[in-house]
């Protein structure tokens, strides 16, 4: 396999609030990779959003407060490459080639695209069913060689790598990276505050089941009040969260916005009840939360400086994509 740059990408659909999940699970993570000086795009994928149908009005606010989320959570965009999916028309043009590459029988596995098409496939819409092929083609846009996201895209990642390593030997070229999924950390599945099987979503019916990144401290305070738990305090150590979803999902929060490891934690807070406990959690959220939904707020007030950033991330990322979908096209056999 030939050597590719290390380079980070990664998306967020702009479809709809953002909860705890999707910024301990994939923020939190982004802005770290970012600090650490290696080469990072972030995305917010509008594209994807319409998959299943979008309010335009609540489209074109919910991107820009996503573009504020990801600046407000420490995504510098100067040294990240922060745009909007649609404003970089390399991306639907490579999926159309990776469209081409992709089987239906992969797409068909995919458990995203039975849990949303469900019962009702005939009336789900194509691009729901080759969602998957726009994602790669986000990703090999830019030869990206590092993704960092939750486990429920872990299997989306899977076929990334699928459709690279077809294209790669059909063409019989050594193009496109197969990509590193980065699944780390404490938080990469984030539990409903209802039921400890479920993830945390921001499609689920109960808004009881998350925290919404714009809820105020007392709707934080309270939604960690009422979160399910069993009736026995916290285990000592970590092996004893084995069998107890909720209270592992609660320690699992606790220690990501602390920036902590589980047993770290655990040394503090081992053996608490949860009467103790929750509102220490309550109070941390709310300590890392807070000051981000505020700078959110002030963001969003200047609304033209959004677009601006935007613009300018999509021509500095479309300096990296459009190359590497010329020479795709070139190994295709397209004549230009
Ligand atoms: P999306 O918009 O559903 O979620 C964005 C990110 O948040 C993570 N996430 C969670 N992590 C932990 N616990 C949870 N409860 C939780 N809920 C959400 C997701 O794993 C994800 O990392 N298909 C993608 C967007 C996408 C993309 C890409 C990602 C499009 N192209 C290319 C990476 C690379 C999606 O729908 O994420």
């Amino acid at each position: 396999m030939a050597d590719f740059t290390p380079r980070v990408f990664s998306g967020i659909q702009p479809s709809g609030g953002l909860t705890l999940g999707n910024y301990l699970g994939a923020l939190k993570r982004f802005a770290k990779l970012q600090d650490q000086g290696i080469e990072t795009l972030y995305c917010m994928v509008d594209m994807h959003a319409i998959t299943v149908w979008q309010n335009p009005d609540d489209l074109r606010r919910r991107t820009r407060e996503l573009a504020a989320f990801y600046i407000a959570s420490g995504i510098d965009p100067e040294r990240s490459i922060l745009f909007n999916q649609s404003q970089v028309p390399e991306h639907t043009q490579l999926a159309w080639i990776f469209n081409c590459v992709a089987r239906m029988g992969w797409m068909r596995r995919m458990t995203q695209w039975k849990e949303k098409a469900g019962k009702n496939a005939e009336e789900a819409s194509l691009g729901l069913f080759a969602y998957p092929a726009l994602m790669a083609a986000d990703i090999l846009a830019y030869h990206a060689t590092h993704v960092p996201v939750g486990e429920d895209q872990k299997q989306h990642l899977e076929l990334t790598r699928d459709i690279a390593a077809k294209f790669n030997h059909d063409y019989g070229v050594d193009f496109f990276p197969v990509t590193e999924p980065m699944i780390e950390g404490p938080a990469t599945r984030v539990m409903s505050l209802r039921d400890g099987s479920r993830k945390m979503s921001k499609s689920d019916p109960s808004d009881m089941s998350r925290i919404n990144m714009h809820d105020d401290a007392d709707t934080i305070a309270q939604k960690f009040r009422k979160a399910r738990t069993d009736p026995e305090p916290l285990p000592e150590t970590a092996a004893g969260l084995e069998d107890r979803p909720e209270a592992r999902n609660l320690v699992n929060i606790y220690a990501a916005l602390s920036d902590r490891g589980i047993d770290e934690v655990m040394a503090d807070v081992g053996g608490k009840p949860f009467s103790e406990f929750k509102p220490m959690l309550a109070d941390l959220a709310v300590e890392k939360l807070a000051p981000i939904s505020t700078e959110m707020r002030r963001l969003m007030a200047d609304e033209a400086e959004i677009d601006r950033i935007l613009a300018r991330g999509a021509e500095r990322a479309r300096t990296i994509a459009a190359p590497i979908l010329r020479r795709t096209y070139d190994i295709v056999g397209m004549v230009g």
